[in-house]
């Protein structure tokens, strides 16, 4: 063969290797927590947001953290998911769980989101515990309380996310400790979003407790250690936080799922774009508490076009791309 035959010979060769890693790592739809490629995807507050079955049905997240359920006291429940439903039922997310439950997608309730259009207040432990027993009553089929089902009477969402802004820490465990105990045998996710400055003054407590089983943890809107902040920031928070994720796992027994945060919206100042994140993410991502990335939210990273790796994608594919490892040959570039 003449160089010329052999090196096409040899890019197609390895153009058809691209294609086939990308349907390999694109086609498994669904949370896999052994997997090192999921994304999970906050929805509920975009403008104009299209409906969650939308989004689901792209292929590109595997969990959807529908947001939020945004006051919360001892005594109070009250939701908020943009122009999709303020309640007090909404029969077409709840139709929209089933699909993407269907596609193998967890789908968890978020609770807390901005202390300005919020209540989250749980004052204390006694509160705490109250506020699983109506949550359990709103959102747990096995339930028969006679409290309106936000979801109605046949969908169960498979768990929930901590996402608070207010410094209020107080009944924060009590409360899950008592979700967990109510849902019983039920499988339940317990999550939490935890700034990246260590430690974490919002959520912090709940996080050590080790009772997690999965940690967004926030790289941006924080100069000290956002993704794309200057002095290898990024690198040392990541340090930080995995040396804690160790004394976790063996405090409790149980390895914390570790999600890289992000901020979706291309033109915020804190939006870090595919081929920065690749570079700050190539040693990091064999951590073994690495499970994927998590964006805020579904309809800024679904319009948010990302060409800094040289072909326009949008950034749920992107992140999805480099969490499954498309991109870590930096040849792969040229090809896509
Ligand atoms: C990607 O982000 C990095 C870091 O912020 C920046 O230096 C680079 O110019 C960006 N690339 C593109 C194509 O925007």
């Amino acid at each position: 063969m003449t160089f010329l035959s052999k090196y096409i010979v040899y890019t197609r060769f390895y153009r058809l290797i691209i294609l086939y890693s990308i349907i390999l790592h694109t086609v498994r739809a669904g949370f896999d927590a052994n997997a090192k490629n999921n994304v999970a995807v906050y929805w509920g507050q975009g403008p104009n947001q299209e409906r969650l079955s939308f989004y689901c049905k792209k292929g590109l997240m595997d969990i959807a953290i529908l947001s939020f359920l945004n006051k919360i006291t001892p005594d109070t429940a009250g939701f908020n998911f943009g122009n999709a439903c303020w309640g007090p039922e909404c029969p077409l997310i709840a139709e929209d769980i089933k699909i993407c439950q269907s596609l193998g997608i967890k789908v968890m309730l978020s609770l807390g989101g901005d202390a300005y259009y919020g209540d989250f207040n749980l004052e204390s432990d006694s509160g705490g515990e109250a506020a699983a027993t109506y949550i359990y009553q709103m959102f747990n089929l096995k339930s028969n309380a006679p409290v309106i089902k936000p979801f109605g009477p046949d969908v169960q969402i498979d768990g929930f996310d901590l996402d608070v802004e207010n410094y209020k820490q107080n009944g924060q465990i009590a409360l899950y400790k008592k979700l967990r105990e109510l849902w019983g045998d039920d499988p339940l996710l317990l999550s939490a979003g935890p700034q990246c400055p260590f430690p974490d003054t919002n959520v912090g407590e709940l996080v050590e407790t080790g009772i997690l089983d999965i940690i967004f943890l926030q790289f941006y809107s924080n100069p000290s250690c956002n993704m794309i902040a200057s002095n290898a920031a990024f690198s040392k928070s990541w340090d930080t936080w995995t040396n804690e994720f160790e004394k976790i796992e063996s405090l409790s027994n149980k390895k914390p799922l570790v999600f890289v945060g992000l901020q979706g919206q291309q033109n915020d100042a804190w939006h870090a774009n595919l081929s920065y994140i690749t570079s700050q993410m190539i040693d990091k991502k064999s951590n073994k508490f690495f499970s994927g990335f998590s964006t805020w939210d579904a309809v800024a990273a679904y319009n948010c076009i990302d060409i800094s790796l040289g072909k326009k994608m949008d950034y749920l594919t992107g992140l999805k791309y480099l969490a499954s490892g498309v991109f870590d040959n930096a040849k792969v570039n040229d090809e896509l």
